[in-house]
């Protein structure tokens, strides 16, 4: 195995003074609500998150409009936000043509995504890990080559709603990897909100022998209530970038058994009391959550379920091979 990278060694990590929010509810959460919401709407929101001083912000998905149909309008999402300086807008990219559609509308901030375990990759993506490795090459490549910002999800890497617990060894190795194809940011996911603190520990101090801190994003589900106690247990190991989503909205459409994403109120407010600073105005945050939980009560129940959650948890997978 690779040497440690870390001059510091995470026990003794300092905790951070600020923090960098990645703000996913336009995509992780409304990607999830059953909700087809138009595109005014859409910007409306992101447009008051920005307000309230959330400065990156994932605003949408260039992924199959059949496979995430309530992001079918990524083009036009993109292409009607007005510029304002310090925001940072980004999509989340599945392959070329989700590239190729991202470079079109101009975002200069891609994710691409992948799992640590193989029956999730599959549900989500049609891939396996190695595969969806393969499939990102040329995309962050030419990514890279444009000059754009490219950020990398490993979803499932505490559980997995197929396969149960997750060892940290594949999370390490695919981190690796994602950073060796010019991944700038990883994002480590409890995408069904079943880890628990000795989860986060366990994990992230073997990671972040290896991997740069700077680098290193959480991004937790509130399943079971305890994703501010994960975030408290990250900040110890010196971790400073936190994905959560305004109004604890979303999800994972594959994934059965996730509920919402950590909501970014919880966290700035928590954060706060933590003498720790987001930047962010907790009133007006408060505004773009109540505005968008209003449009998904008056939206709700207009639209069936989208397809693929029929067959989850019928499906029986090979174990993940380890990287
Ligand atoms: N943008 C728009 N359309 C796309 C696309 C993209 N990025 N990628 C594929 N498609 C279209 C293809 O053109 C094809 O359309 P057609 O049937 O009209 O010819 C169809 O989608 C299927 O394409 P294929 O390449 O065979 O992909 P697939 O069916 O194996 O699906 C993914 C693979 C990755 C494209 C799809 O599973 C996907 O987008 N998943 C996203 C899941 C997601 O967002 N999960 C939440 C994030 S955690
Ligand atoms: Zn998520």
């Amino acid at each position: 195995m690779d040497t440690p990278v870390n001059a510091v060694e995470p026990v003794k990590a300092v905790k951070p003074k600020t923090v960098k929010i990645v703000e996913v509810g336009p995509r992780d959460g409304l990607q999830n609500e059953k909700a087809l919401i138009d595109t005014a709407t859409k910007c409306q929101f992101i447009e008051k998150l920005s307000d309230a001083g959330l400065k990156f912000i994932e605003v949408t998905s260039f992924v199959s409009p059949k496979a995430v149909p309530q992001l079918s309008d990524a083009l036009d999402v993109v292409k009607s936000l007005p510029v304002r300086p310090g925001v940072h807008y980004s999509a989340l990219v599945p392959n070329i043509k989700g590239l190729e559609r991202a470079l079109e509308s101009g975002i200069r901030e891609i994710a691409v995504f992948t799992a640590a375990s193989n029956s999730f990759t599959q549900n989500n993506i049609n891939m396996t890990i190695e595969e969806s490795l393969a499939a990102f090459t040329p995309v962050v490549e030419r990514a890279r080559r444009e000059g754009l910002f490219v950020r990398g999800y490993i979803s499932t890497a505490f559980y997995c709603p197929f396969e149960g617990k997750i060892e940290k060894e594949p999370v390490l190795a695919i981190s690796q990897r994602l950073l060796d194809l010019g991944v700038q940011e990883i994002s480590i996911g409890d995408t069904i909100g079943q880890a628990v603190p000795k989860d986060v520990h366990t994990t992230m101090t073997h990671l972040l022998q290896y991997l740069p801190l700077a680098q290193v994003a959480m991004h937790f589900h509130d399943t079971n209530g305890m994703a501010i106690e994960n975030v408290k247990t990250s900040l110890d190991l010196g971790i400073s970038i936190f994905d959560s989503s305004a109004g604890g909205l979303g999800g994972c459409p594959y994934a059965p058994g996730a509920s919402g994403n950590l909501s970014t109120d919880a966290l700035v407010h928590f954060l706060h009391q933590q003498g720790i600073q987001t930047g962010v105005d907790e009133a007006r945050l408060a505004e773009a959550s109540a505005l968008i939980r209003q449009v998904i009560q008056q939206t709700d129940g207009l639209v069936e379920d989208i397809g693929n959650l029929e067959y989850l948890g019928q499906v029986t997978y090979p174990p993940s091979s380890p990287l």
